[in-house]
């Protein structure tokens, strides 16, 4: 099982959306994932509480709600079957939180966008991550996705330029696009819309989904092995 988080303390950097377009392209390959929502905002619960029972499912955790009638253990439960597990954060997590929020987590996305505020709390983010929550660079378990991108403005080749001083791998770069905003409104992902309208958000998401791919492969080395017949 891959534990996937998405983190940047910033808001609106677009965690829920890459949370909820992840957990939806995991329920049309057939891999029953888990999106659990650790935002009292509930954003992603609410997008989840959009979708019709002929969806491919998803398993929804409501990490936030501290006041559930159900037992904290029934409520975290991660179903067996569940091959994805993606954690959508709050904004404003403080740094000391960071070393117990990462501590399970298989690989981690921070997205950031194009703006100077969100590039120098994106620096923030990561020093964070590396230094308070001893994610070592040589894991290459963080990953950054560039959102909400125009190519061919100055400042989006200032982040792409900032992203390169990290040294920390760029694993998607996702335009501007209203259907993510049509996508958060009908609880959908771009995987789940009409192909002719979504053909460049497909091909954005293509390197992420290799990154998390290859990720699981080298985290899970006999997951592979197992398939193999054996030999006497
Ligand atoms: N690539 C994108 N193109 C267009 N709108 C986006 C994109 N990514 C996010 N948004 C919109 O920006 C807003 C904030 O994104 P969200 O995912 O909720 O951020 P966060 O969870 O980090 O606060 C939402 O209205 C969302 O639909
Ligand atoms: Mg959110």
């Amino acid at each position: 099982m891959q534990r996937i988080l998405v983190l940047n303390p910033k808001g609106g950097s677009g965690k829920t959306t890459i949370a909820t377009n992840l957990a939806s392209y995991f329920a049309i390959s057939g891999d029953r994932p888990v999106l659990q929502d650790n935002d009292p905002q509930a954003s992603s619960s609410r997008w989840l509480k959009k979708r019709s029972p002929d969806q491919p499912p998803i398993h929804g955790i409501a990490g936030f709600d501290r006041n559930s009638r159900m037992t904290r253990a029934w409520q975290m439960r991660i179903p067996p079957e569940a091959a994805h597990v993606i954690v959508d954060t709050p904004a404003a997590v403080p740094a000391q939180d960071m070393p117990d929020m990462t501590k399970t987590a298989d690989v981690i996305i921070v997205p950031v966008l194009p703006s100077d505020i969100d590039i120098h709390a994106c620096s923030k983010c990561i020093a964070d991550l590396l230094l308070i929550a001893k994610v070592r660079r040589d894991e290459y378990r963080i990953g950054v996705v560039a959102n909400r991108v125009k190519r061919n403005t100055v400042i989006y080749q200032s982040l792409m330029r900032f992203l390169e001083t990290l040294r920390i791998p760029v694993i998607a770069t996702l335009r501007d696009s209203q259907n993510y905003v049509r996508g958060a409104e009908l609880g959908v992902g771009v995987h789940e819309m009409k192909r002719h309208l979504v053909e460049q958000d497909l091909t954005d998401w293509q390197p992420m989904l290799a990154w998390l791919k290859a990720k699981e492969a080298s985290v899970h080395p006999l997951q592979g092995a197992a398939a193999l017949p054996v030999t006497a």
